[in-house]
């Protein structure tokens, strides 16, 4: 993490960008809304093979990883609300494979759950995945079999969906923030799986990424409005980060709009698979710089990377207008008065803190954690049944308790859900997400209604814990 280290391709200046909003006339007007181009379908291929890249500077090697497209992260996939999608993905891996297009409520069988939605893509073989994307945000998309390993090498890739009116911004950027273990020679340490870890927190790495590379500097101008997304592709890590001297706004969660507000306590809080849009005005002068930390484990503080201020004149002097919320994707609200509400109890896991050499609680069968008492090791759903069976198009709670020391980003497929209450108070924003972080011993509720049919996997986003035994099917019939 500490690795000195070139800043990120995506990160740098456009030139383009610049030019375009350049000369004289440097007003509010300007901020241009990125316009996806125009297309009613985008037919995609993605290969999944071994690659190297480089993501250490020189004079590290590269490092061999597995991936989409032959980078890290696999290529960015852009279209509009509304467009279809249709992508050929080519297993060129030694292992079995499925891609899963996170947080989109897609029909089932597009889902990529292996056993449950479809038969893993054998190594050699491509499946066909084509959809409608009815939601406007920042999505992504990774493997869904031997999920640690193969995201952990780099398997994952940013899926961008552009609302027909986009923000005015003067750039859109995407921070896919990953997190690997590198031995000294820049190569992916072994060891998945590891049950100690397992138990734990899941496989931290020691060397963070954004765009796959471990970043240095984030070139900005001062004055320019810019939206970012930030998706949490990492296997394991939360990150916590602040963004000194900024105000950034909070205008998405998940690809859901919110109504825009700072992140709570300065920080904005990325289980893993989570995703916050939010808009940053740079307010600082010409050849300044200002670190954006990542505090979240005590003790473990670290700069992220450095936004660093080019020498040109301010994009404008006037301050900008507050940004207008996002319109609001066509996801169906809840009926809380008549919803039917389900009890989820998360357990197992080491009982103490990290290295405090606590017991084990409850080892299910050989597994390490469990929902309502069922696990799933290893991916394998064969054997699985529904932990929850719900009638589509009823509106449900889910009261989630978290009985571990450990955090828990819970993720539902094919639905989005809003954020209802928080250890029993109601959430300010009632925000809708699609993955919701639990601090250990903490309650969540959330409210959703089961409108698309299907069995939809229901888990853990910290992958050593969904390998572990933190995997359900919830079905909508
Ligand atoms: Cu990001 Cu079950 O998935
Ligand atoms: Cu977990």
């Amino acid at each position: 993490m500490t690795r000195k280290a070139y800043m990120p391709a995506r990160a740098r200046l456009s030139r383009r960008s610049l030019l375009a909003v350049g000369g004289g006339t440097v007003l509010a007007s300007i901020l241009r809304p990125r316009v996806v181009p125009a297309g009613l379908s985008s037919q995609k291929m993605l290969v999944a093979a071994e690659g190297r890249v480089r993501i250490t500077p020189e004079p590290y090697p590269q490092t061999g990883v597995w991936c989409y497209g032959g980078s890290v992260p696999g290529p960015e996939i852009r279209l509009r609300q509304g467009e279809r999608l249709q992508v050929t993905v080519e297993n060129r891996l030694s292992e079995d494979t499925t891609v899963h297009w996170h947080g989109l409520r897609i029909p089932n069988a597009m889902d990529g759950a292996p056993y449950v939605t479809q038969a893993p893509i054998q190594p050699e073989d491509s499946f066909v995945y084509q959809f409608t994307v009815p939601d406007a945000g920042t999505f992504w998309y990774h493997p869904h079999a031997h999920s640690a390993e193969q995201v952990g090498r780099g398997l994952m890739g940013a899926l961008i969906i552009g609302e027909p009116q986009p923000l005015p911004v003067d750039r859109d950027v995407v921070w896919v923030l990953g997190d690997f273990r590198l031995e000294d020679d820049a190569s992916i340490a072994g060891g998945f799986g590891n049950r100690m870890e397992m138990s734990m927190s899941g496989r931290l790495g020691n060397t963070v990424t954004i765009n796959g590379r471990a970043p240095d500097r984030f070139a900005v101008r001062a004055g320019e409005r810019i939206r970012l997304r930030l998706i949490n592709a990492a296997s394991a890590r939360i990150f916590g980060l602040e963004f000194k001297e900024h105000r950034p706004l909070v205008v998405a969660f998940d690809g859901q709009p919110v109504e825009p507000h700072a992140p709570e306590c300065g920080r904005v809080l990325l289980g893993p698979a989570m995703r916050t849009d939010f808009i940053l005005d740079m307010t600082g002068k010409p050849g300044h710089s200002a670190a954006v930390l990542d505090t979240f484990y005590k003790g473990l503080e670290y700069k992220l990377v450095e936004i660093s201020y080019t020498d040109e004149k301010p994009l404008r002097t006037q301050p900008l207008a507050a940004p207008a919320r996002l319109p609001p994707n066509p996801v169906r609200e809840p009926d809380l008065a008549s919803a039917q509400r389900h009890d989820v109890t998360l357990t197992g896991g080491m009982m103490g803190g990290m290295g405090m050499g606590g017991g084990m609680m409850g080892m299910m069968g050989g597994s390490m954690w469990a929902i309502n008492g069922a696990a799933v090791m290893n991916d394998d759903m064969r054997q699985m049944k529904p932990v929850l069976t719900l009638t589509r198009g009823k509106s449900y709670i889910l009261a989630i308790d978290n009985q571990t020391a450990w955090h828990h980003p819970m993720h539902i497929h094919g639905h989005s859900f809003r954020v209802i209450t928080r250890n029993g108070a109601r959430t300010k924003f009632r925000e809708w997400r699609d993955t919701v972080l639990i601090p250990p011993r903490e309650r969540a509720e959330l409210a959703f209604v089961a409108d698309n049919p299907g069995d939809w996997m229901f888990h853990c986003h910290i992958l050593d814990h969904q390998e572990g035994g933190m995997m359900s099917i919830i079905r909508v019939a």
